[in-house]
C-alpha cells in the first residue's frame, strides 16, 4: 500500500511565476471548467496503474514490467481489438516510468532499461495507432513511488512533456509539504501545461490529497483541472467499488453540481476484466461509471480479457449513456429496502435510470418503480420508450406515466435503463 506523506511544520509556499500574459488570459475564461477545449466529455482510455502498479522486475516479469514494450502492445491491441474505436483513445502511463534521477539538464528522463526508445518515441508510436499518451508525475518532490517529484520543475516538465507528444498528464499528490503548495502546484502546473501551446489534458488528484485538511474548493479546481480524483485508489474488489459508491452518495451534494463538459469527478480506473468482480459487479462498475459521468480509465490486460468483459466495456449504448453531451453527471434519488435508485439526466430530454440491488445473498429480487417518480417527474411525461442497457439489452417498450415498471436485478448487480420521451 502506498503511504501518503505529509509534514505540517514548514510552510513551503511554491512560487507562482504567472506570466501577465497567462494572466490576462485566465481572467477572460470566466468561471467555469478548464477551457483548454479539452475533456468536453469524460477522458476514455487505459492506465496502468491498478493493473500493473510498480512493477520494475522485467527480468523475472517481462509481459507485466513497467516498459515501453507494455505499452506498444497495449497500444497495438487498442487499435486493433476495437477499443479505439469504442472510444478508449488514452493511453496512460502511470508511476514508475521514471528513471530514478533527473538528466544533467534537470529533465526528468524515462529509465532507460525499461524504457530504451525513449517516451518521445513511444508517443509517435501512440500517435501513428491513432491513440494519445497520457504520462504521470507529482506535484510533490517525489512520485508515490517515490521517484522525482516536479516541484520546483512545474515550467521545465510541462515544457518536457509536450516536447515528447504528451497528451494527458495525470498529476498526484504525494510528497507535497502543505495545502498551500499543494493548491499553487497543481494551478501552477496548469497554466504551465497551457503555455506549452499543445493541448494536454489535465487530472488532477487535488481535491482527494486537500479533503483530510480543508473542505475543497471545488470551483477553483474545475478552474484548473479536467478531472480530479476525490477519493481513494480503486481496488480489484467489490468492497473498493462499494466504497467509492458510498463515498459518491454521501458527498453528491457537493461534488455532482461541479461536473460537466471539461470538468469532471473522477472515481477513479474501471477494474472490468480482472480478477475481483463478479459479472453483476462488473455490470455494477459500468453501469455507475456511466450514470456518474466518470473518466472511463480500464486498468487490465487487453492481451488477456475474456470475451464478456470486453462486450461489456466496449457497450455502444452504455459509452453513449457516459459520453452523453449534455455532460450532467447522474446521482442516487432513492434508497429503500434492499435497492440504490440513481439517475441521470441526457441530452433530448432522456434519462438513464440505474437500479442497484444491495442484497449480497439469495437470489434475484424484483423492484416496482412508478413511471411518474423517474427523472423528476419529467422523463416519461406523458408517456417514454424504455430500453434496457443492462445487463443485457432489451426492449421494454412504451410507458406511460400512470403505469409502473417491474425489474429484476442479481445480487450486488444493477439494471440500467434509458428512457426517450
Ligand atoms: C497514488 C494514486 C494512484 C497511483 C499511485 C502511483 O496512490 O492515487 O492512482 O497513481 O499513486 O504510485
Amino acid at each position: 500500500m502506498i503511504v501518503k506523506f505529509w509534514s505540517g511544520g514548514m510552510r513551503l509556499v511554491c512560487e507562482l511565476a504567472l506570466r501577465p500574459l497567462a494572466l490576462v488570459f485566465w481572467s477572460i475564461l470566466g468561471a467555469r471548467a478548464l477551457d483548454n477545449g479539452l475533456a468536453l466529455t469524460p477522458t476514455m482510455g487505459w492506465l496502468h496503474w491498478e493493473r500493473f502498479m510498480c512493477n520494475l522486475d522485467c527480468q523475472e516479469e517481462p509481459d507485466a514490467c513497467i516498459s515501453e514494450q507494455l505499452f506498444m502492445q497495449m497500444a497495438e491491441l487498442m487499435a486493433s481489438d476495437g477499443w479505439r474505436d469504442a472510444g478508449y483513445e488514452y493511453l496512460c502511463i502511470d508511476d514508475c516510468w521514471m528513471a530514478p534521477e533527473r538528466d544533467s539538464k534537470g529533465q526528468l528522463q524515462a529509465d532507460p532499461q525499461r524504457f530504451p526508445s525513449g517516451i518521445k518515441h513511444l508517443a509517435n508510436f501512440v500517435h501513428s495507432k491513432g491513440l494519445k499518451l497520457g504520462i504521470y508525475a507529482d506535484v510533490g518532490n517525489k512520485t508515490c513511488a517515490g521517484f522525482p517529484g516536479s516541484f520546483g520543475y512545474y515550467d521545465i516538465d510541462a515544457q518536457t512533456f509536450a516536447d515528447w507528444g504528451i497528451d494527458l498528464l495525470k498529476f498526484d499528490g504525494c510528497y507535497c509539504t502543505n495545502v498551500v503548495s499543494l493548491a499553487d502546484g497543481y494551478k501552477h502546473m496548469s497554466l504551465a501545461l497551457n503555455r506549452t501551446g499543445r493541448s494536454i489534458v489535465y487530472s488532477c488528484e487535488w481535491p482527494l490529497y486537500l479533503r483530510p485538511f480543508h473542505k475543497p474548493n471545488y470551483t477553483d479546481i474545475q478552474h484548473y483541472c479536467n478531472h480530479w480524483r476525490n477519493f481513494n485508489d480503486v481496488y480489484d474488489s467489490w468492497e473498493s467499488i462499494k466504497s467509492i459508491l458510498a463515498w459518491t452518495v454521501i458527498n453528491q451534494k457537493e461534488i455532482v453540481e461541479v461536473a460537466g463538459p471539461g470538468g469532471w469527478n473522477d472515481p477513479d480506473m474501471l477494474v472490468i476484466g480482472n480478477f475481483g468482480l463478479s459479472w453483476d459487479q462488473q455490470v455494477t462498475q459500468m453501469a455507475l461509471w456511466a450514470i456518474m459521468a466518470a473518466p472511463l480509465l480500464m486498468s487490465n490486460d487487453l492481451r488477456q480479457i475474456s470475451s464478456q468483459a470486453k462486450a461489456l466495456l466496449q457497450n455502444k449504448d452504455v459509452i453513449a449513456v457516459n459520453q452523453d453531451p449534455l455532460g450532467k453527471q447522474g446521482y442516487c434519488f432513492r434508497k429503500e429496502n434492499h435497492f440504490e435508485v440513481w439517475e441521470r439526466p441526457l441530452s433530448n430530454l432522456a434519462w438513464a435510470v440505474a437500479i442497484r440491488n444491495l442484497q449480497e445473498i439469495g437470489g434475484p429480487l424484483s423492484y416496482t418503480m412508478q413511471i411518474s417518480s423517474l427523472g423528476r417527474g419529467l422523463a416519461c411525461n406523458p408517456g417514454c420508450t424504455i430500453t434496457q442497457l443492462l445487463p443485457e439489452k432489451a426492449h421494454l417498450g412504451f410507458y406511460q406515466w400512470t403505469l409502473t415498471l417491474k425489474t429484476r436485478i442479481n445480487p450486488s448487480g444493477t439494471v440500467l435503463l434509458r428512457l426517450e420521451r
